[in-house]
């Protein structure tokens, strides 16, 4: 779809599309092209974060040749909010033990840092082969904590967007681009 095509079916509750659906599937593309290279013929476990991530690791594993599991992990995030809360619990853990696994953890959007700050240190005592990341989007200039992230999609201004997995009280997560949601919507 054209970006005109696109802004004309835009959602009446976002303001402006940061990212494109287009734009979202090449980087993906790369993405998986530049994780294929690093890995090559050795497995990797890609471990989701549950629910932001769930399109984004759909569209990323596809794009992946080395050998692929996958597992999810789901943390609490701003429930309706949209501040961070630096509260992190684990509301579902992994299914399968990662000792001695490569393992990638893939997040939606790197905001604070504070919630992968936690499951990296949660995971690394697990003692997995190796331990990396891979963001689709990170907030310029947010990070609270520093963060060893290898692998950015997108470096995007601090707003608070949805779209391809990223919600607002639970809505939006289907949209096929990343947009900024109209301050008026959340205003309360
Ligand atoms: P952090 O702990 O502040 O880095 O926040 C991480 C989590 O907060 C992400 O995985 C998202 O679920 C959520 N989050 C942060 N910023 C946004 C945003 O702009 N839109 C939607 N969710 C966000």
């Amino acid at each position: 779809m054209e970006l005109a095509e696109q802004m004309t079916s835009m959602h009446p509750d976002v303001s402006h599309v940061i990212i494109t659906e287009e734009q979202i599937r090449a980087r993906v593309a790369e993405l998986g092209a530049q994780i294929s290279a690093d890995y090559g013929d050795e497995p990797v476990l890609l471990v989701a974060v549950l629910r932001g991530a769930a399109l984004f690791v759909a569209d990323l594993s596809r794009e992946i040749s080395s050998p692929v599991e996958l597992d999810f992990m789901a943390v609490s995030s701003y429930g309706s909010s949209t501040k961070s809360s630096g509260v992190v619990r684990i509301i579902k853990d992994l299914d399968e033990t990662i000792e001695d696994m490569n393992v990638l953890v893939v997040e939606d959007i790197l905001d604070t840092g504070l919630t992968l700050k936690y499951l990296l240190k949660n995971l690394a005592s697990r003692k997995p082969r190796s331990l990396e990341v891979v963001t689709l989007l990170s907030k310029e200039g947010k990070q609270r904590v520093s963060i060893d992230c290898k692998y950015i999609g997108f470096d995007v201004p601090d707003e608070f967007v949805i779209g391809y997995g990223l919600d607002y009280a639970e809505r939006y997560r289907n949209l096929p681009y990343i947009g900024v949601l109209k301050p008026e919507v959340y205003a309360d």
